[in-house]
């Protein structure tokens, strides 16, 4: 290893540096510095200009991943490698996402630090040379990617979905990307009257490698300037996609998209999985009958069992059928989440979706845009301009029920 390399070491833990400063001797690094997390790193990285850095992340990462994406945003292009005590399949994706390069487990040895550093070198000069690879994908992935899901049909997921990417994209302006991960029953289609020319089981199909370039090809740009990934009009051979084909799917799109929605089916099963561990948010959707609650308790228990961090997990009631047999209190009880939106019931609605207007288009002031367009500035900070109409709204219209999940 040439011996110009430098490293700078991020952790608030002495020894933790004292130890890596060690093994990257050992391997021919010179150390170009160690900080605590927060501004003593983000100035060193600025100054030193490190061939890399070197970060610790532990329980509870706050602290290291915000360093970690405060490192990102000043100095992109120096690669960070985590290390971590921790095995946790979430912490990892959480650093991936956050932009690490790879996640070493601690204490790190010479070989694994070897190669990480021979893979992130090698990495950057396929950059350089204009050339892409899969691994590129997760790396600089930074839209947010939102999965609209819930454990019952019927429930309003899709309505949620289209409308919401709709929302985003009017109030931010930027790049978002809807994508109907329903390849058997999905109807993005339908609701947004668009025919699919290409559907994602075409690209699970067709493509040996799902890169950014190839995923432009297969998007179809809706009026509203939403770019929608749909599935087959008719039955498909849905079977074709893989959970593998979502995850370059999800990280080729959140390259090239401020926010990436996923639409899914009322089932739980490995596609929806993929769509939910890669998404930094996910909407969980019930309406207020027992059966949506009791089915909405099981998927948390699923979530749960798949190591879904309940952070990222919001609870949104929609009030789809008004037989309100329960009201959002129960629903939080029972799940033990707090209901961080409510969806109010809206006649017009079902309208929007035999027309495939959406409603947030044909009725921005309606009820149910309203509480929609919520959603979405709570999701970007940024706030709908003001809706002039004097619409009514039932109920004192939007109730938007403060507080997190969990
Ligand atoms: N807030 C609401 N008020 C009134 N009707 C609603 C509301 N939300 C959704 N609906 C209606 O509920 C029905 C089901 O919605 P949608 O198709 O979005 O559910 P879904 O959860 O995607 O179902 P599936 O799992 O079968 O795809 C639609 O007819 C829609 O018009
Ligand atoms: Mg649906």
């Amino acid at each position: 290893m040439a011996y110009n390399l430098t490293a700078l070491i991020v952790d608030p833990n002495k020894e933790g540096r004292l130890d890596v400063s060690r093994t990257l001797e050992h391997i021919g690094l010179d150390v170009a510095g160690e900080a605590a997390y927060g501004t003593e790193a983000t100035v060193l990285s600025v100054e030193r200009r490190p061939t890399l850095i070197l970060l610790a992340l532990d329980d509870p990462p706050v602290r290291g991943l915000a360093t970690l994406e405060a490192l990102q945003q000043l100095a992109p292009d120096i690669p960070v490698l985590v290390y971590s005590t921790s095995t946790s399949a979430s912490l990892m994706r959480q650093a991936m996402r956050a932009g690490a390069r790879d996640y070493l487990e601690a204490p790190v040895r010479s070989e694994d630090l070897r190669d990480a550093v021979n893979n992130v070198l090698a990495q950057g000069e396929q950059r350089q040379m204009g050339r892409w690879s899969p691994g590129d994908a997760l790396n600089s992935a930074r839209g947010t990617i939102i999965t609209v899901a819930g454990a019952k049909g019927g429930i309003g997921k899709t309505t949620l979905a289209t409308n919401l990417a709709i929302a985003l994209r009017q109030v931010t302006g930027q790049e978002v990307a809807l994508i109907d991960s329903d390849a058997q029953f999905g109807d993005v289609a339908v609701m947004l009257d668009m025919e699919a020319k290409q559907s994602i089981a075409d690209l699970a199909r067709n493509e040996p490698m799902v890169t950014r370039d190839v995923v432009r090809g297969y998007l179809q740009r809706h009026q509203s300037g939403v770019d929608v990934l749909l599935a087959a009009d008719e039955p498909d051979d849905w079977r074709a996609v893989r959970p593998e084909h979502v995850t370059s799917l999800l990280h080729s799109l959140a390259q090239t998209h401020e926010y990436v929605i996923v639409d899914t089916p009322g089932v739980m099963n490995e596609v929806v999985a993929v769509a939910l561990h890669e998404a930094a948010l996910v909407l969980l959707l019930t309406s207020l009958d027992m059966s949506s609650v009791k089915d909405t308790k099981t998927a948390m228990r699923i979530l749960d069992s798949w190591e879904l961090q309940r952070s990222h997990v919001r609870l949104v009631v929609n009030d789809n059928t008004h037989a309100a047999a329960v009201t959002a209190e129960d629903v939080m009880k029972a799940t033990n989440l707090d209901v961080s939106y409510f969806i109010a019931h809206d006649p017009t609605v079902g309208f929007s979706v035999q027309t495939g207007k959406p409603i947030l288009i044909s009725e921005p002031s309606s009820p149910y845009s309203r509480c929609v367009l919520k959603i979405a500035e709570g999701i970007s900070g940024v706030a709908p301009r003001e809706v002039r109409s004097k619409v009514r709204m039932p109920f004192g219209g939007l109730r938007l029920v403060g507080g997190r999940s969990r």
